[in-house]
């Protein structure tokens, strides 16, 4: 009997396909995993989203201009799909995973043929040949994906790979979204987490990033006996990995025997991502973030004391509704006292159904006003803390062409600053050595020695 596979062959042949990828990086890793199945089916990759004929936006709603930067993205598209019908477009990720958002795209959006979720990327073709047989929209967001399911995706170089140690959230931050999108937190089995980061070492990567909305909380529900650190020496164990990072990791639970299986594996990166959010332990309690401005500072405090060349960096929300002018000044007290190395930051975004979002927003003026001098106070920061390796010779694993300039290559140090060198292409993928000359607040630069 002609099964559907066989009957839709040699319809993928020359069909292009191109994902435009929203979030952070499980959304990141998401597409890598899409990209696999969407190139065992027998579309090619193409950069160019007018040429392709499955269009795949990949969306995140953390914050509102994510939200609205998708939408403005799709409709531009309503065009393309009238003149081309056959042309699939195809949206999911966090947003389709809540019923708010996933109803602008059904309601509003005829242009889009096919909608999922972040838990059924496995049955991606299912929905395709679905899609193909009946010409109606196919929407499905159930959660078939087993958890620890072997799962294969294409990287996006062949030295640096991502892998999942666990999925969902259960820590409902008051501002956070990311729980009700990607729901209950659930931690892959070891062996399984094992397995995957061995094959990726037999197959030459050398560094691996694990990734978890919380990864110190890895293993706490459930019923094998394995801690994140535990975890973690164990991946860090495997004979010829080079590198390994994490993120993210929640103040309210690093341990100090994280910090002892840090200092004491040189392959795991001294490179730690600890979000702030606010510096206030007043605005850190309606946060319901569960560690105040104390437990913050003696926790940044014994990670530097105890591997001293580690890095630093966070995440911080400015104009939460509860913050007065007095708690942002903790901020910024905290931002001086830790000194980060680096730091994303953000404005307060209120997020459909959070608890936070019932709270009165701060003028836009004010929230603006502190942005700013947030930004006056970390930037010199950062730039004080990268001129520290002037003169110094780091290992940098080189990643690819600098947008700017053709003949200079980025890469990365152990402890994630971004590397400019001159280099040639062919040494892409390669751990060279770098004498710093120069920085910016963002990078540092230098020459190759040898
Ligand atoms: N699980 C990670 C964070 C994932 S979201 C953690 O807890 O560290 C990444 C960052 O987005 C958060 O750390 C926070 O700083 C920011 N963020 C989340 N919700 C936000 C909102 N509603 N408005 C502004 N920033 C937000
Ligand atoms: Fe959101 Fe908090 Fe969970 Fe991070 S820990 S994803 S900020 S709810
Ligand atoms: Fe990541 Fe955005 Fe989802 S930050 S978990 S892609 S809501």
């Amino acid at each position: 009997m002609q099964t559907i596979k066989d009957k839709y062959k040699d319809y993928f042949k020359g069909k292009k396909y191109n994902i435009t990828t929203f979030g952070c990086q499980m959304n990141e890793h998401d597409s890598e995993r899409i990209s696999y199945i969407l190139e065992d089916l027998g579309y090619e990759k193409t950069d160019d989203r007018d040429q392709a004929d499955f269009i795949l936006f990949n969306t995140c709603l953390v914050r509102e201009n994510a939200e609205l930067k998708l939408y403005g993205q799709v409709s531009s598209l309503k065009r393309l799909k009238k003149e081309n019908p056959d042309k699939i477009i195809s949206v999911s990720g966090c947003m389709m995973q809540t019923s708010t958002a996933r109803e602008v795209i059904v309601n509003n959006h005829d242009e889009v043929d096919l909608i999922f979720g972040t838990k059924n990327i496995n049955s991606l073709p299912d929905l395709i040949y679905k899609y193909l047989e009946s010409g109606e929209r196919v929407v499905d967001i159930s959660s078939d994906d087993v958890k620890d399911d072997f799962v294969k995706y294409n990287n996006k170089n062949d030295f640096q790979a991502y892998v999942n140690i666990m999925r969902g959230c259960d820590n409902f931050c008051s501002y956070c979204i990311v729980p009700q999108s990607r729901g209950r937190e659930e931690s892959r089995r070891p062996s399984a987490i094992l397995a995957e980061c061995e094959n990726l070492v037999k197959d030459g990567f050398k560094e691996i990033t694990l990734l978890g909305q919380n990864v110190n909380s890895y293993g706490n529900k459930a019923d094998f006996n394995m801690t994140f650190p535990q975890l973690l020496e164990k991946i860090s164990q495997i004979p010829g990995l080079k590198r390994l990072r994490f993120t993210t990791s929640h103040p309210k639970d690093l341990s100090d025997e994280l910090i002892e299986v840090m200092k004491n594996n040189d392959n795991i990166c001294k490179f730690f991502h600890l979000p702030l959010q606010s510096g206030s332990s007043k605005v850190l309690k309606d946060m319901n973030r569960k560690y105040d401005q104390e437990k913050y500072i003696e926790r940044a405090k014994k990670l530097k004391r105890e591997i001293p060349e580690l890095a630093l960096s966070t995440d911080i929300i400015v104009g939460y509704p509860t913050e007065t002018e007095e708690d942002f000044q903790e901020t910024l007290k905290v931002c001086r006292e830790v000194g980060f190395d680096q730091a994303y930051t953000f404005k307060y975004s209120p997020r459909p159904k959070t608890r936070a979002a019932k709270l009165e927003p701060i003028d836009e003026t004010i929230v603006q006003d502190r942005f700013d001098r947030l930004l006056d106070t970390i930037y010199p920061i950062f730039n004080e803390k990268n001129k520290e390796y002037i003169g110094k010779t780091v290992e940098v694993l080189l990643e690819s062409v600098s947008k700017n300039n053709p003949q200079v290559l980025t890469g990365r140090t152990d402890s994630f600053k971004l590397v400019h060198v001159k280099a040639d292409k062919s040494l892409i993928g390669q751990f060279v050595k770098v004498k710093i000359t120069d920085n910016t607040s963002f990078t540092i630069s230098g020459d190759l020695v040898e």
